[in-house]
């Protein structure tokens, strides 16, 4: 379930290295992640992904609340071969919350 917005844009603060969110964000080493949540996985035009993300999203993997919860608590137990190198969120609080940060930048 989805936490505190404002305690999950100070969470984000370990994903900035790698992405950005918001107005006049773009891609780094990571895709941006405007618009993540309804979007199929390893779909964002232009950024390179890896084959397993792209494999997964042909699949269907699509990134929801549960399939966000799972990628971000552990990336390769999700996508084995991801080149997100993250160890993960271990603490089921900070991934609602910056789920619920992440939530505010998507329509739906
Ligand atoms: C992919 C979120 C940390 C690099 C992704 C995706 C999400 C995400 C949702 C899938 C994007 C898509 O399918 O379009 C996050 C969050 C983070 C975080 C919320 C912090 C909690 C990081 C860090 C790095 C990174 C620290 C760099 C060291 C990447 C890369 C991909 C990716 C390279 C593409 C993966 C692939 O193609 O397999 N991230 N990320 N991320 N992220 Fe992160």
């Amino acid at each position: 379930e989805f936490g505190n917005p404002a305690r999950g844009e100070e969470v984000f603060a370990q994903c900035r290295s790698c992405h950005q969110i918001g107005q006049g964000a773009t891609d780094r080493i990571g895709p941006h992640l405007n618009g993540i949540f309804g979007r199929r996985a390893g779909a964002h035009d232009g950024f390179r992904y890896s084959d397993d993300m792209q494999m997964m999203g042909a699949d269907g993997l699509t990134w929801e609340i549960e399939t966000l919860d799972a990628y971000l608590e552990n990336p390769k137990a999700l996508v084995s071969r991801t080149r997100m190198n993250f160890a993960g969120l271990k603490d089921s609080q900070d991934r609602s919350d910056i789920l619920a940060y992440l939530r505010q930048f998507s329509a739906s």
